[in-house]
């Protein structure tokens, strides 16, 4: 067994240099070490078990640029839609009947009042509908204090925001100049006083990113004391600027999975009792990519809800797998696919991360 994670078992300390030691591993047996040893303490500070959160693609319409994705604003070619409220209700109440518990809305990033009154609108929507129970994460980009203090009024209870990168050059690197990286770190810090579980997390894999840029992204999870992670690999979309800039730029598919539950296992020793999103994007790279993810340390899966026809319009990246299910047809595969694995499923439950608990408790 390789000598940092024989240290780590024994109760010692992840950091930096660990970090590296542990991204830098590639022999098969000493991955299988590393996937493992993050499972066991996902096991121990989570349990053997996993939450869903629907997914609701509300909207592709996005007033960002951002350089990586297929959705950014001056991509002409992307098929633009926005659900309607009844279609929101409809995958709400699908997520509520199947039990999943919470619903996550995710969108491109607006801010102009009538986005802002609708959001708020769809949120107060929801908890009617399924009667208060189920759980609100809202995931649709950077907004005012005052926006971020109404949805929450109106009933959601943990906010996605990814960072991307907590390198702030590299940020720069991969959006345009009006993006600024210090305004998503303010949102983030406005978030957490506002009380929501708040959510980050990066894209790795990209050209020109370092080891040490993600051994910082990691330890960056740890200062932002961070309750959620989302975070995944980076997947050319042929019709933005990233992918014209390095035409030739694609890490191989096995290497990036590879990379991407590295992440993953690294995040769950270094955070212990977060929670963790398997997500989409590694289902794309392996057909069993999300139960792999799950078996590094994750403990959130996120089945899509998002009525068939909007779905396949939501297009962040190449490749983007489960467009063509029902959602039925996805609760029932991945249900089953989670036990195959010797977990179970928390259903009708919000599924807050311990990590949350005990910071108010404390
Ligand atoms: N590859 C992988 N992830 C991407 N995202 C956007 N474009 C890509 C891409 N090409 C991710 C970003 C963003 C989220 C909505 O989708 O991390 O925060
Ligand atoms: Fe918009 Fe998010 Fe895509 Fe950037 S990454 S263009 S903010 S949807």
């Amino acid at each position: 067994m390789n000598a940092v994670l024989e240290k780590i078992r024994k109760g010692g300390p992840a950091g930096e240099e660990e970090l590296h030691d542990l991204l830098a591993l590639h022999t098969e047996e000493e991955l299988d070490a590393l996937y493992r040893t993050a499972y066991e303490i996902k096991c121990r500070f989570i349990g053997k078990k996993v939450s869903f959160r629907g997914l609701i693609e509300y909207s592709n319409v996005c007033t960002k640029n951002c350089y990586y994705c297929g959705i950014r604003r001056d991509n002409f070619h992307a098929d633009r839609y926005t659900m309607s409220r009844e279609q929101v209700y409809e995958a709400a109440s699908f997520a509520w009947k199947a039990s999943y518990g919470s619903v996550v809305i995710q969108s491109g990033e607006r801010s102009d009042p009538a986005f802002v009154k609708e959001i708020e609108t769809l949120v107060r929507g929801i908890k009617e509908l399924s009667r208060n129970e189920l759980g609100i994460t809202l995931s649709c980009g950077e907004q005012t204090e005052e926006t971020f203090r109404k949805w929450k009024e109106a009933g959601a209870h943990r906010y996605l925001l990814r960072i991307e990168t907590s390198d702030p050059v590299f940020y720069g690197k991969l959006h345009p100049a009006d993006h600024s990286y210090f305004q998503r770190l303010e949102c983030l810090k406005t978030l957490r006083k506002l009380g929501y579980q708040n959510g980050s997390g990066v894209m790795f894999g990209l050209p020109g990113q370092t080891q040490e840029q993600m051994v910082r992204d990691l330890l960056f999870f740890r200062e932002m004391d961070l309750d959620m992670i989302g975070m995944g690999p980076y997947i050319v979309h042929s019709e933005t600027p990233l992918a014209a800039s390095f035409p030739d730029f694609a890490l191989h598919k096995e290497e990036l999975f590879t990379l991407s539950l590295k992440m993953i296992a690294c995040a769950r020793i270094l955070l212990r009792d977060v929670n963790i999103a398997s997500t989409t994007a590694l289902q794309s790279l392996h057909p069993s990519g999300r139960e792999m993810g799950l078996l590094a340390g994750a403990n959130v899966i996120m089945p899509n809800c998002t009525p068939p026809s909007c779905k396949a319009s939501y297009d962040l990246y190449e490749g983007k797998t489960g467009a063509e299910k029902s959602p039925e047809e996805a609760r029932k595969e991945l249900q089953d696919s989670v036990e195959r694995i010797g977990e179970s499923v928390v259903f009708n439950a919000w599924g807050d991360s311990p990590h949350f608990a005990a910071k108010r408790k404390g």
